[in-house]
């Protein structure tokens, strides 16, 4: 008798831990360790179960083991009532942590914009519209007739190489490719449109490059090209200057550097210089090659003209003096903001 009321005590004692453990268990994760130390197979009361064969008396055997049975239940019962509310109280502060405060936009007016290339893009037509040009689109995925060779690069010719092609599966092999440039919009143009032309051609252009600060290899290029009788190198070189100080500003100004485009002859490199003093590499130019006049439906004896080409994304880049081109596509809010 005295050794089962010590048992009794023993449940008791037992029990009570286990409690005061449970309750004061802080999380989730506690509380599964406590509830495993106070009723699993190390713990008191499974201890105090496996004693039950050595009590003699098959009604005080049976008296002991209901105690222990209820014990284990009222822990179990215990643990999954506590459990209950941590997964509620967590599940409280997850929510206030994602509500949405509906009334902030209206305090803060928070406005999208346009993207700097597209700024860019579309001051760069207002410019150009401002000077007597119209505006022209042609497609992302090209001929290589209309990329190269209508542009004086016929097929094998060494520039092609320069121009890191990605061809598209259709059609011949090598046939269909994504634009290089903007250049084989010239051609369209001038096989759809009539005489004189005075054309601007923005639109995005694909190369295989890596991506670095520099460089990416979907980018967008703005083209122009002017047509008609009697065009010169001057004419050429004062658009430029025209372009760059309506542009830039009145403090900037541009220059020509020999170079060679196989669709331009004589061809040109142009740069600007900014106000402190720097020049920056904007694009190419020159004279559009008899070659591509004619290409283009064009009599080179009665017609002359100039084209230029320079890449959009970097205007922006040195407009807002981004140090990496890759920022500017990563869709993170707060580079986009910004500006
Ligand atoms: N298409 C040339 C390029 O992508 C630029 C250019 C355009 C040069 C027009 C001359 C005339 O590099």
């Amino acid at each position: 008798m005295s050794s089962s009321s010590d048992l009794a005590h023993q449940i008791a004692e037992a029990l009570e831990q286990a409690t005061a453990a449970l309750q004061a268990a802080p999380d989730v994760e506690s509380l599964r360790r406590t509830a495993n130390e106070h009723s699993g197979k190390g713990s008191v009361l499974v201890g105090l179960k496996a004693t039950l064969g050595s009590i003699v008396d098959v009604e005080a055997r049976k008296t002991a083991g209901r105690a222990i049975n209820e014990a284990m239940q009222s822990v179990e019962s215990m643990v999954a009532a506590r459990l209950n509310g941590l997964e509620r109280a967590a599940a409280q502060v997850a929510a206030a942590g994602e509500a949405m405060d509906l009334t902030e936009h209206l305090a803060r007016r928070l406005r999208g914009h346009a993207h700097i290339v597209t700024q860019a893009w579309e001051r760069l037509e207002d410019v150009f519209v401002g000077m007597g040009f119209k505006v022209a689109e042609g497609p992302e995925v090209e001929t290589d007739f209309h990329n190269f060779t209508a542009l004086n690069m016929p097929p094998n010719h060494p520039a092609r190489s320069g121009f890191d092609t990605m061809f598209v599966k259709w059609g011949i092999p090598g046939s269909t490719l994504l634009r290089t440039h903007t250049s084989p919009v010239q051609i369209r143009v001038m096989q759809e449109w009539d005489l004189p032309i005075y054309a601007v051609m923005p639109g995005r252009v694909f190369r295989r490059d890596t991506p670095d600060a520099t460089h990416m290899p979907v980018f967008h290029q703005i083209e122009g090209l002017v047509v008609d009788k009697g065009i010169t190198f001057a004419h050429l070189a004062g658009t430029i200057e025209a372009f760059t100080k309506a542009f830039f500003g009145s403090d900037f100004t541009s220059r020509l550097r020999p170079n060679y485009f196989p669709f331009t002859e004589p061809s040109a490199e142009f740069d600007v210089r900014s106000s402190n003093g720097k020049w920056i590499e904007l694009g190419g130019c020159g004279m559009v090659h008899p070659n591509v006049l004619r290409a283009g439906g064009v009599d080179p004896e009665v017609y002359t003209g100039f084209a230029f080409g320079f890449g959009i994304d970097r205007m922006a880049k040195e407009r807002h003096d981004v140090a990496d081109l890759r920022d500017m596509y990563a869709n993170d809010l707060r580079f986009v903001r910004q500006f």
